[in-house]
């Protein structure tokens, strides 16, 4: 009569499993979306709705059909094989309707979000202290942006030391 006393604990301690099992699979499938493992591990109604959003970056060889001059420029510098929208930010509907103005790049913050010194940037890439180096005037008022060398300018950089320690690298 008293055989199932004590297991009485486990029965108890099996329902409560069980019924947290139930409540699981009942959450989940309410909350997995439908589309879930259609293909894979992920939602397949994703791949539609990414492709349903609007482009909103040209990309290059379609800036360069209207804008050949720049190209010309670019090519022969430094930032040649840096992206027209890599600066000018996404232009999709600039290239569609050219009447569409785009801004023009503020330097101070565009030049700076790759050049600024940050040791954990690689050390062949070019990089300066902006605040130091550009004495507050745009980064332009020197330099080319699409063809960073410099302009001709008697302007002198104020970290010129590093300046000199670089050019002279280039020399050698
Ligand atoms: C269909 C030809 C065409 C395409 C494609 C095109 N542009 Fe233009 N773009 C123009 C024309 C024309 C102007 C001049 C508009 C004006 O001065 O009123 C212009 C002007 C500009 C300006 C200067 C605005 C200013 O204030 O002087 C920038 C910057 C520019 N385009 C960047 C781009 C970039 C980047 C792309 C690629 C995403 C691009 N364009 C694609 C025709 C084009
Ligand atoms: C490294 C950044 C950078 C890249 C890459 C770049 N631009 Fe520019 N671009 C600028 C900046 C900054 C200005 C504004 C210059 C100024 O205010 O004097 C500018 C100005 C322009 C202008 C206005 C006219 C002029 O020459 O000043 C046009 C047009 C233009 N860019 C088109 C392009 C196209 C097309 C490409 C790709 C082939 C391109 N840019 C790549 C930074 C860039
Ligand atoms: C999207 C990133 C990016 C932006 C924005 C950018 N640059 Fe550059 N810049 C580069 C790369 C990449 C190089 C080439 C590094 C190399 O190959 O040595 C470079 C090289 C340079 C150099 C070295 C030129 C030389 O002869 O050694 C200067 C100066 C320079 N950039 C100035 C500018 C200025 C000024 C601006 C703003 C108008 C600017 N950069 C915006 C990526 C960028
Ligand atoms: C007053 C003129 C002037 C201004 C303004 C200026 N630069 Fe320079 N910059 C120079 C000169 C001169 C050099 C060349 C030093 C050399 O030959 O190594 C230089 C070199 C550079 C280099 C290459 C450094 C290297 O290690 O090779 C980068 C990157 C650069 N400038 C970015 C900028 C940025 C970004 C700005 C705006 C925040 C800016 N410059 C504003 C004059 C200027």
């Amino acid at each position: 009569m008293n055989r199932f006393k004590d297991s009485e604990h486990l029965l108890r301690v099996t329902g409560v499993f069980l019924a947290g099992i139930v409540l699981f699979l009942c959450l989940r499938a309410w909350f997995v979306p439908k589309s879930f493992g259609q293909y894979g591990h992920y939602r397949a109604d994703s791949i539609t709705e990414i492709a349903a959003l609007p482009i909103r970056h040209a990309g290059h060889e379609v800036c360069e059909s209207c804008h050949a001059d720049v190209l010309e420029v670019k090519h022969t510098g430094k930032h040649a094989n840096v992206n027209c929208e890599a600066c000018h930010g996404p232009l999709a509907k600039h290239a569609e309707d050219p009447s569409i103005k785009p801004v023009l790049p503020d330097t101070a913050v565009l030049c700076a979000r790759c050049h600024e010194a940050n040791s954990a940037k690689p050390k062949w890439f070019p990089q300066v202290v902006t605040a130091e180096h550009s004495q507050g005037l745009p980064c332009n008022t020197c330099h080319q942006p699409h063809k960073p060398g410099l302009k001709d300018t008697d302007a002198k950089p104020a970290d010129s030391k590093t300046a000199d320690s670089k050019t002279a690298e280039a020399k050698k």
